[in-house]
């Protein structure tokens, strides 16, 4: 008889554990019918490794196969080293995938795999001025949640836009008109 414990058992119970403290809760969005909405289960490792320099982008807001790419290639992701380990990258990268756009006005690849440059994007976004993307409290229209501030919950209702602080309200309501 041995007193140690079964290494096969023990692992179990240690992965098991691990898993469970993976995946936090976000709140749960306010509109069903919101394409782009977070979905209610978030891995930890996304909200910390993709939420670090930018938001963390909503799923929903690019294709599968964009997705994948981005995660192939983040050692060089738009002039910056996101590489993550395999053991981390490969989970998000199939939970990405598994959330990804699926509706026809979200489904088509953009170029670079940049949501800033999809279709629906650009046309969403054409009342918005060259200054105002490049305006300091903006920086990049990549920073979602400069304009949209439920953006963190994949909430980019038009209703709820703010002004980025040093933008002339005139201007910024001429987004609403
Ligand atoms: C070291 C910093 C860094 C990390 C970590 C990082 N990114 Fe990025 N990401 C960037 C930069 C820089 C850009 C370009 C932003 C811009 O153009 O303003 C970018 C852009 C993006 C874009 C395109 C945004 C657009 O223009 O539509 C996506 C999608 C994206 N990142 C996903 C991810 C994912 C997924 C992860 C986690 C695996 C991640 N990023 C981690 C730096 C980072
Ligand atoms: C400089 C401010 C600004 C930034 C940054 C910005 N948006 Fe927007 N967004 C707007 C404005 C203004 C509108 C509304 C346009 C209209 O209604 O004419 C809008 C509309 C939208 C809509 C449509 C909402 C609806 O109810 O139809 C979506 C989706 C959206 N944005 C997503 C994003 C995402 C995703 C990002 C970041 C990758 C982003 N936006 C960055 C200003 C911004």
């Amino acid at each position: 008889m041995t007193t140690r414990a079964n290494p096969t058992i023990a692992w179990r119970a240690t992965s098991a554990l691990s898993a469970a403290l993976l995946w936090t809760l976000s709140i749960a969005p306010a509109r069903a019918d919101d394409k782009a909405r977070m979905p209610a289960l978030v891995p930890q490792a996304y909200t910390q490794e993709c939420g670090s320099c930018h938001l963390a982008y909503p799923p929903g807001l690019l294709p599968a196969r964009s997705w994948q790419r981005l995660m192939t290639g983040l050692d060089s992701h738009f002039g910056s080293d996101a590489s993550l380990d395999a053991a981390t990258a490969q989970p998000l990268s199939q939970w990405l995938q598994a959330h990804a756009a699926t509706s026809r006005k979200l489904r088509a690849e953009p170029p670079h795999d940049r949501i800033t440059q999809a279709d629906w994007f650009v046309r969403k976004h054409r009342r918005v001025d060259r200054a105002v993307w490049a305006h300091p409290s903006v920086k990049s229209a990549a920073n979602c949640a400069a304009c949209h501030p439920g953006a963190g919950r994949g909430d980019f209702d038009d209703d709820d836009l703010r002004t980025p602080p040093g933008i002339d309200p005139s201007v910024a309501r001429r987004w609403r008109d």
